[in-house]
């Protein structure tokens, strides 16, 4: 499940040189380590100016372009955004799974062994023990033609060093931990609804006990009883467990329930960084603002009638629109937004954000961030215009900063 074979392998080992396209750090002050971010000592997991472009018949394709975050041992991280942010790309980069076509630059820190420079060996070790990945489609994570039991058994008997007696043992219990009964391990793939099917993947990713589980999109195909099922049973073991986590999804409410702390993806990098609950409920960037505000919220009706969506799509990676790459569909657009290409900043509390609105005037100096032009009475806000906008963007939504608060 989490292992292409030897023929499939993927990596290539080739690293690319750190390029000038950084968004691990703000250079304000303590910058984005202050707030999240960034990597900190005694995270289990440290990424750092993370990069990868694919490459193509039509040319390079950025799709991951400095990110940088820690996860704390037994902590949870969400990563959010809409798709082809990089999500995915990111999730497989920290376990070395892209295909050869992917040219990965930066820093990946697992327990402090960098993975990117590990040999194949130890790769393959680390994949089960150190960290495992639940990827979105379980039947397509299983082998059709296998039971279930003899696929969870694999990496117990390969990388576990385990006797098969033992392995059979580690079976039933891993199954009784996921909610499956011991006798499904007999049952072949097709034999199990799609919930059971997640649960059999969640055990064969916690068979070798690792220490970080990465969940991609673990429940999207999931109705939502069953959603809600896989997603407790998951929070259930990584807490019982002291198991650190990554989970991506589209769904920001999900990850605020799940989370400790959210990571919010546009264009290849992270936009918005901080403590879940502060993220959903009061986003700093406009982006992230308008990704909560399109869920409905539990005691908010009007919020149901009438969830606010983000105009336009996310732009082709390839092609980034120039200074801040979320200007042509943000409603805070300024003048300055087209000369700058803002990286995290400090926004507050353990919090960051790329986005100038965040930056006083001593922080926006620091950062060689032109200052805000002050509108003229009456003048228009010519600034979304001259950055493709159109009049019929959405309104600012509620969360969205305001400068005083962010100053
Ligand atoms: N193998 C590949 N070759 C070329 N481009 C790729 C490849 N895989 C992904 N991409 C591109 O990289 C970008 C990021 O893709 P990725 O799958 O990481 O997005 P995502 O955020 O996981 O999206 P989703 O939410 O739909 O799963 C997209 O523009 C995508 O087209
Ligand atoms: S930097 Fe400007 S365009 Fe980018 S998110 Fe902030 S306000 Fe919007
Ligand atoms: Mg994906």
């Amino acid at each position: 499940m989490n292992e292409p074979d030897e023929r499939d392998e993927r990596d290539t080992g080739e690293q690319a040189a750190p390029d000038a396209d950084r968004n691990a750090r703000g250079p304000v002050g303590e910058a984005a380590g202050a707030g999240g971010g960034g990597p900190g000592p005694g995270e289990y997991l440290q990424v750092a100016d993370l990069s990868v472009t694919y490459r193509t018949a039509g040319g390079d394709v950025p799709a991951v372009r400095g990110v940088s975050f820690g996860l704390q041992p037994g902590s949870k991280l969400g990563v959010a955004g809409e798709s082809g942010c990089g999500k995915s790309t990111v999730a497989l980069a920290l376990l070395r799974l892209l295909p050869r076509t992917a040219r990965t630059g930066g820093r990946v820190l697992l327990d402090g062994e960098d993975v990117l420079a590990m040999r194949w060996g130890r790769l393959r070790a680390v994949r089960w023990a150190g960290a495992s990945i639940v990827f979105q489609g379980a039947m397509h994570s299983l082998n059709p033609v296998h039971r279930v039991g003899a696929q969870i058994a694999e990496p117990v008997l390969l990388h576990g060093g385990a006797k098969p007696a033992r392995a059979r043992e580690r079976v039933a219990e891993l199954l009784e931990q996921v909610g499956l009964p011991a006798w499904r391990s007999r049952s072949y793939p097709h034999e199990l609804s799609g919930g059971q099917r997640q649960r059999a993947v969640i055990a064969m990713a916690l068979a070798c006990e690792p220490r970080l589980i990465i969940a991609d999109e673990p429940t999207t195909a999931l109705d939502v009883m069953i959603q809600a099922q896989i997603l407790r049973l998951i929070d259930d073991l990584v807490t019982g467990l002291d198991i650190s986590m990554l989970m991506i999804s589209h769904d920001l409410s999900v990850l605020a329930d799940t989370c400790d702390r959210l990571a919010v993806m546009y264009a290849g990098r992270i936009v918005e960084e901080g403590p879940a609950e502060e993220v959903f409920a009061g986003a700093r960037h406009p982006y992230s603002a308008a990704l909560s505000a399109a869920f409905p919220r539990v005691g908010d009706p009007a919020s149901r009638r009438a969830p606010r969506g983000l105009p336009g799509d996310p732009p082709d990676p390839a092609a980034l629109p120039r200074g801040c790459s979320f200007g042509p569909r943000c409603p805070e657009a300024q003048q300055r937004c087209a000369e700058v290409d803002p990286v995290l900043w400090p926004a507050g509390g353990r919090r960051s954000a790329a986005c100038v609105r965040v930056l006083s005037d001593e922080g926006a100096r620091a950062a060689g961030v032109p200052p805000a032009r002050p509108r003229e009475e009456g003048a228009a806000d010519t600034s979304r215009l001259d950055r493709g906008g159109e009049d019929d963007r959405a309104p600012a939504p509620d969360s969205a900063p305001q400068p005083e608060e962010t100053r």
